[in-house]
């Protein structure tokens, strides 16, 4: 059931669970993270960069892709399907898709130009029911080619933000895009601790969410995240097992190989079942299980 993300979240931050946001590529990542968040009772947020979009062909296939997947699967927990660090031409293009949620990321912005920019777009989203994240302190790393330096968001600028009516913000502590460096010294709860006595019963947004140790996590979703991303762990577990089922032989173009694991749907499969476990376990971790009534 495609909603907006408003509801999932205000539940989640006052129930103190997050609910999981899983980037999509294709096909096989939509039904991966769909089947899992239903068989597990779990709303869930289908996270879009820029680029995936572009790499599906556009966002009106995204938009197609998800909403006829989600039908056909019978898929009645919530879903969101979410724009992720949105520029402004992205954002209009996803409220014109169809998309139900976006996220406006002007976080390389002077913080004054990002607040006017976010008050903007967060009325045109809200005019046709989009929840809206806004982001202050950028999120370290590197994704989609761009790079932020992983600041810590400063609580002046959190409580300034939700005023503009954003519906969840994605404050910066420390976290980082992609594999965390061995010297990467762990997430700021100090700050986290300031920003959410600033941001109230507005949810909190972790980026990152990829390597995390488990731990950190439970801590920062009581501390006020209730929205958390997770990109790479997806594509990783993808990767080692399509790999490993390429190393066996399987998908071997040659006539003896009469399972034929080349073909692209025994050839994805492992993959596939990857990302279910990998969403499971992170359902599991976040306490989302069983929050879809
Ligand atoms: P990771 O790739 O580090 O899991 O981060 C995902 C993310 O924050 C998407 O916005």
């Amino acid at each position: 059931m495609l909603v907006n993300a408003t509801r999932m979240l205000k539940e989640a931050h006052e129930g103190h669970y997050a609910v999981g946001h899983f980037n999509i590529n294709n096909l096989e990542w939509t039904k991966a993270i769909l089947l899992t968040a239903q068989e597990l009772n779990s709303p869930v947020i289908l996270g879009v960069s820029e680029g995936a979009g572009k790499y599906m062909g556009g966002f009106k296939v995204v938009v197609a892709m998800v909403k006829a997947l989600d039908e056909c699967l019978g898929i009645t927990v919530p879903v969101a399907l979410h724009l992720d660090h949105g520029t402004e031409a992205g954002v209009r293009a996803c409220i014109e898709a169809g998309f139900t949620s976006v996220m406006f990321d002007g976080s390389a912005l002077p913080f004054e130009e990002n607040l006017k920019k976010t008050a903007e777009l967060v009325k045109l989203a809200h005019d046709k029911g989009l929840s809206f994240e806004a982001e202050i302190g950028s999120i370290g790393g590197t994704e989609d080619g761009v790079t932020g330096q992983g600041e810590v968001a400063d609580p002046e600028q959190a409580a300034a933000m939700i005023k503009t009516g954003i519906d969840f913000l994605a404050a910066g502590i420390g976290n980082i895009h992609g594999i965390y460096p061995a010297n990467w010294t762990g997430l700021h709860f100090d700050a986290l601790a300031k920003i959410d006595e600033v941001t109230g019963d507005v949810p909190l947004v972790l980026h990152g969410g990829t390597g995390i140790p488990d731990e950190m996590i439970k801590k920062a979703i009581s501390g006020g995240m209730s929205k958390i991303n997770v990109n790479t762990e997806c594509q990783l577990v993808f990767a080692e097992a399509t790999i490993e089922y390429c190393k066996a032989g399987k998908a071997d173009p040659t006539a003896e190989n009469k399972a034929k694991g080349y073909d692209p749907r025994k050839l994805l499969k492992p993959g596939f079942e990857a990302i279910k476990a990998k969403v499971k376990e992170k359902m599991e971790l976040f306490g989302s299980v069983g929050k879809a009534d």
